[in-house]
């Protein structure tokens, strides 16, 4: 049966900004993303998430937007972004917008007319109160930053209320006329060939906003109208939500199938990274086990990091403590008192037998895979930057000046190229992972290209077994008549641990070595595994297809 393409997608996160300068001006643009498709191609993605290239004063990486239908100069045109979607589409690769609908930069012209103008329209837009709040000095998305969510106007001379930055006034989305604008939004840009959205802070577009408001209202039947407007124009494209959610609100989200599509697991992320803490599989486990079943077509998307920094807010402060002393224990590494602004490879202490761990789990999970631009070839972070800029440096692409991201003086540049050390450009880099056939680059290749050929772990059902050694984490997905295993060891011993296959199996294909695993008892089977060891296994003997 066909299955939707976002159950077997693997994802790819580029923030234009910072991923190919084209024309030498130091910024990221559309004409450098079009020249590193062949690269992505490479790489087995077929789908891009694109985080915001619109208009914007960019005091927040553009999450700030001034205008919501075209494309920064700075990126370039709209011609630029078409060429580009229509060459990702030449080879196969869909293109996902960020939906940042939550708020609009204080610069947007709806909020200028809104503060000016109280008869105007836009005024509505907004959400505003004569007198602050008494609550006001809570629910700021980023504590130590922000102090407030309700900041004076004096042009309005009212509060304006912001979850996010104070140049980020939130738009009234209980507002039917801004609910319009944001039909219109979503039908522009799938006009324009995305094939859907990732939609940005969804939790707090369909809550309840205003003085003394709280709540989700009228939020399912806003979440099944917006989901209408998408099918409508086009059937194929999906919404997939970032919302950090306690498993109890999962249901509301995704419906009966009538919601969003796709959320972005940050339950199991923060989990995940409270079992690599302990090597211990344990809290993967029971993170998946909190979940609800989620209906056929929904699905979960994996991710190790994103563009922010990890958020252990779901974990107990004893939980959370562990996750900062194994990867972030110095204080610089923490922000918002919730997280770890670091990527990835310096977080696991480039161990690349730790990180290809990592990897092959987040490929394995129930779910479709994300990856983040530059954790391919294992980036490092640059601790000196702000808040999350650390882990927002530009692309490594080449031991040339400026990484081979830009020919603008490296003063030009819109973030500092990491240079120098262990993870410095001249050492991590593209082109040299290229060649070198034992690169983490071509593993990752090498991972990605496999997992395209295994579907069941994204779109089949998922279980995990009983082990013998809680190290190990071993799960079966399976799709129609064909069952794969993944077992994963967390720690960094050796192990040999029994497991309980849960079915008759008659034979395994390690699917890594392309060897055949004699089989003794079909219900319980006994593996080895080195350090941070893995294994890809299909049931069944025989080849892989
Ligand atoms: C989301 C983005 C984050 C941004 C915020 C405000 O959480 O991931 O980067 O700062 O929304 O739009
Ligand atoms: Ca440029």
């Amino acid at each position: 049966m066909e299955r939707p393409w976002h159950k077997s997608a693997i994802v790819y996160t580029v923030d234009v900004e910072t991923f190919a300068d084209g024309n030498g001006d130091g910024i990221g643009d559309f004409q450098g993303l079009a020249g590193k498709l062949d690269y992505l191609a490479g790489l087995n993605i077929n789908c891009i998430w694109l985080q915001p290239f619109f208009p914007s004063p960019n005091r927040d990486h553009g999450y700030d937007i001034a205008d919501y239908y075209t494309v920064d100069p700075r990126h370039g045109t709209l011609g630029d972004f078409v060429e580009f979607s229509q060459a990702a589409r030449d080879r196969g690769i869909r293109v996902i917008a960020d939906l940042v609908v939550n708020h609009t930069s204080i610069d947007h012209p709806w909020f200028q007319e809104a503060r000016r103008d109280e008869k105007s329209k836009y005024r509505q837009y907004y959400v505003w109160s004569k007198d602050k709040p008494a609550n006001a000095d809570q629910g700021m998305v980023f504590p130590g930053k922000e102090k407030t969510t309700w900041t004076w106007d004096d042009c309005a001379k009212r509060y304006y209320y912001h979850r996010f930055y104070w140049h980020q006034p939130d738009l009234d989305t209980g507002n039917p006329a801004v609910r319009n604008e944001i039909d219109k939004i979503i039908k522009c840009w799938l006009q324009l060939g995305v094939s859907g959205f990732r939609v940005d802070a969804l939790p707090f577009i369909i809550t309840s906003k205003g003085p003394g408001k709280s709540g989700f209202g009228d939020c399912p039947e806003y979440l099944v109208a917006m989901r209408q407007c998408l099918s409508w124009h086009r059937g194929d494209a999906v919404f997939m939500g970032e919302a950090n959610l306690p498993p109890e609100q999962v249901p509301m989200y995704f419906g009966e199938g009538d919601r969003v599509h796709v959320i972005f697991n940050f339950f199991v992320n923060q989990h995940f990274f409270l079992a690599l803490a302990r090597g211990d599989a344990r809290p993967i486990v029971d993170a998946y086990a909190a979940l609800p079943k989620i209906p056929e077509f929904c699905q979960w998307a994996n991710f190790l990091r994103t563009h922010d920094e990890l958020d252990l807010a779901r974990l107990t402060d004893a939980e959370r403590q562990e996750v900062f002393r194994a990867f972030g224990p110095e204080p610089n590494m923490q922000l918002y008192g919730r997280g770890i602004r670091r990527r990835l490879a310096p977080m696991l202490g480039n161990d690349r037998a730790r990180i290809e761990l990592a990897h092959s789990i987040m490929l394995t999970l129930p779910g479709t895979p994300v990856l983040r631009y530059g954790d391919e070839i294992g980036m490092g972070e640059n601790l000196a930057l702000e808040e999350r800029d650390s882990i927002r440096t530009p692309m490594q692409w080449a031991n040339t000046s400026n990484g081979g991201f830009s020919t603008a003086p490296a003063g030009r540049l819109v973030l500092p190229v990491i240079g120098g050390g262990e993870f410095g450009y001249e050492k991590v880099n593209v082109a040299a992972q290229q060649r070198d056939p034992e690169s983490l680059l071509n593993w990752v290749e090498k991972m990605t290209r496999l997992r395209m050929r295994v579907p069941e772990f994204g779109a089949g059902s998922a279980a995990f077994l009983e082990t013998s050694d809680p190290a190990v984490l071993a799960q079966c997905s399976t799709l129609g008549p064909s069952s794969v295993f993944a077992v994963h060891n967390l720690s960094a011993r050796g192990v040999e641990v029994d497991v309980n296959l849960g079915r008759g199996v008659d034979g395994l294909f390690d699917l890594l070595t392309n060897r055949e695993h004699e089989v003794r008892s079909p219900e319980r089977h006994r593996f080895q595994l080195n350090p941070y060891g893995y294994l890809w296994l299909r049931s069944g003997g025989g080849n892989d297809t």
